[in-house]
């Protein structure tokens, strides 16, 4: 299985691997090393230029990625946004915008590709585009992709050669389109132009659902980006508990960079890290033959580019809050190795001063932390670490530690759940909830009451194995029509016998006894039938 799971994991960006069984089910091995796709990195024309586009602008920008050595930092797309639309002949062919694009999309593709760049274009999973919404602009009706997948994909994968789509989804609601319905269509429709190599990212503005991971190397999980601080915060804030949902080479969207635009340097440190420590595709949104020598280090900060682009491919988890300020974690280099890299969040108006127990961070003995934004070494800390974070500002470090612990607690916040999404399709939606006895703040709830409806740890951790005490942490408020609720826990797929009878409204600890292997294993907590409790958090203990 370990060597299927490699194999799977090596092609997991092409269209063909992507369409086989979800491989994110299974329990990672901390030795393996991952060969993912990274999340992609480029320009893209929508926030600087909406629809005023034309063949001489996007070339120019293709040329400045060059010369201003973005290239080189790793950026590599340039994606014509909405704009390029013209009309449709009666055979149903899409020509390009006269003024626009004169000569079509191919002389663009082609001069990216003379640059060694790739080239990104857009559409719309229905009807219109949202251009043609949003922008009055109306080349954009009838320019999407519904009914005209076939013609309208071997036209932009196979004779103009693009090597990424952004598919939007304004004509798809207008439709009352399905989502997953009709973004597999048009994933099957790409695989027919016998392009196996194209990127693909669904635009739907909120986190769609775990079948995006099957379809699309990146989803936008947030509505659009605008050139402000309270939009990078918001966005922010919206992929706080999204880390479970990202990996093997599919990533949350957090959309274009507004980096290079109106936010003060503190600002686009914060945009630029948090995307990073995110592990969100880096698309630069700014007019790249004018860049402000700042915001131009700032995107070619190799350092945490190299966070961004780390080959685990995950994406940072809340490891503790305070108030409004976040500590943000994840593994990098190695899985459960010594180095994390790790992120201190403040949004707020004031300085704040986080104080975090290392011991939280898994981080033990001696730390020696690096800020990756300016490039400097802290020093060596144990213990409690202390540091004033300005207004609107983060500090990012990569901390190697002399010995990495094993974790005691794992919150619901950082849970895989398979029936989750943003799309507000259905009543009764398993959910993140905001509850006050909860140790981050949130819980997990609405878990059950159909089979699968589960909420799952894949990353359990435990060096040796053994038998630990497990203390589960839940509410079974709200109770409606049952006046009790129930559990059943499973670890790596062995269910514990039913827990029943689960009642109060203050948080209350159940405990269990588990078996837990050597390395990593998965731990789900269902119920097939009946509503589960909500659940905060469980806690582990070796016997
Ligand atoms: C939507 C998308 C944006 C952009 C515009 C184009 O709003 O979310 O990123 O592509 O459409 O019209």
């Amino acid at each position: 299985m370990k060597k299927l799971y490699l194999v799977l994991a090596a092609f997991a960006f092409s269209l063909t691997a992507c369409q086989k069984e979800a491989v994110t089910n299974e329990p990672l091995s901390s030795n393996e090393t991952t060969h993912f796709l990274p999340p992609l990195m480029g320009w893209s024309s929508w926030n600087t230029y909406h629809v005023n586009i034309s063949e001489e602008l996007i070339k120019s920008q293709a040329d400045a990625m060059v010369s201003t050595g973005l290239k080189d930092a790793g950026y590599l797309y340039i994606n014509t946004d909405d704009g390029f639309f013209g009309w449709r002949d009666e055979t149903g062919l899409m020509h390009t915008h006269p003024d626009r694009f004169p000569r079509g999309m191919k002389p663009v593709a082609d001069h990216i590709h003379s640059l060694g760049l790739k080239a990104g274009i857009y559409s719309d999973a229905g009807t219109n585009t949202c251009g043609s919404m949003g922008d009055n602009d109306e080349r954009g009706i009838g320019s999407g992709l519904y009914g005209h997948e076939q013609i309208d994909l071997d036209l932009y994968l196979k004779e103009w050669g693009f090597d990424f789509i952004k598919i939007d989804f304004c004509g798809g609601s207008e439709l009352g389109l399905d989502e997953e319905t009709q973004y597999t269509n048009i994933v099957n429709a790409i695989h027919r132009t016998g392009r196996d190599d194209v990127s693909i990212n669904i635009c739907r503005w909120a986190y769609p659902g775990i079948w995006a991971e099957k379809i699309a190397r990146s989803w936008r999980m947030s509505g659009d980006i605008q050139d402000d601080w309270g939009s990078v915060k918001r966005i922010i804030g919206e992929s706080l508990y999204l880390s479970a949902f990202a990996g093997n080479g599919h990533y949350n969207d957090m959309d274009m960079l507004e980096i290079g635009r109106s936010l003060t340097p503190s600002e686009e440190e914060v945009h630029f890290g948090i995307w990073c420590i995110m592990s969100s595709p880096l698309l630069i949104g700014c007019d790249m033959t004018n860049i402000r020598p700042s915001s131009l280090e700032l995107m070619k900060n190799k350092e945490l580019i190299a966070l961004d682009q780390d080959p685990l491919g995950i994406q940072a988890y809340v490891a503790q809050r305070f108030g409004d300020c976040y500590v943000f974690v994840k593994d990098i280099e190695q899985l459960h190795g010594n180095a994390r890299a790790v992120a201190f969040y403040n949004p707020t108006e004031e300085p704040f001063t986080f104080n975090i127990d290392l011991k939280t961070l898994e981080l033990g003995g001696n730390v020696k932390m690096r800020d990756l934004v300016h490039h400097t070494d802290l020093g060596d800390f144990n213990g409690v670490f202390s540091y004033t974070v300005q207004p609107h500002g983060v500090l990012i470090v990569r901390a190697e530690a002399a010995q990495r612990l094993e974790a005691d607690t794992y919150e619901a916040e950082w849970a895989y759940l398979p029936f989750y999404n943003e799309l507000g399709t259905r009543r009764r939606m398993i959910n993140f909830t905001p509850e006050e006895q909860a140790s981050g703040g949130m819980v997990v709830s609405n878990i059950g009451g159909q089979e699968g409806n589960d909420i799952i740890w894949r990353n359990v951790y435990s060096e040796t194995g053994g038998d630990y005490e497990m203390t589960i942490y839940y509410t079974a408020k709200n109770l409606r029509t049952a006046k009790t609720r129930s559990l059943v826990v499973s670890v790596n797929g062995e269910a514990l016998p039913m827990i029943d009878d689960l009642t109060g409204d203050d948080l209350q600890a159940l405990k269990v006894n588990v078996h837990l292997n050597p390395g990593y294993n998965t731990v789900s907590m269902s119920n097939p039938y009946f509503w589960a409790p909500d659940i905060d958090r469980f806690t582990l203990k070796k016997n």
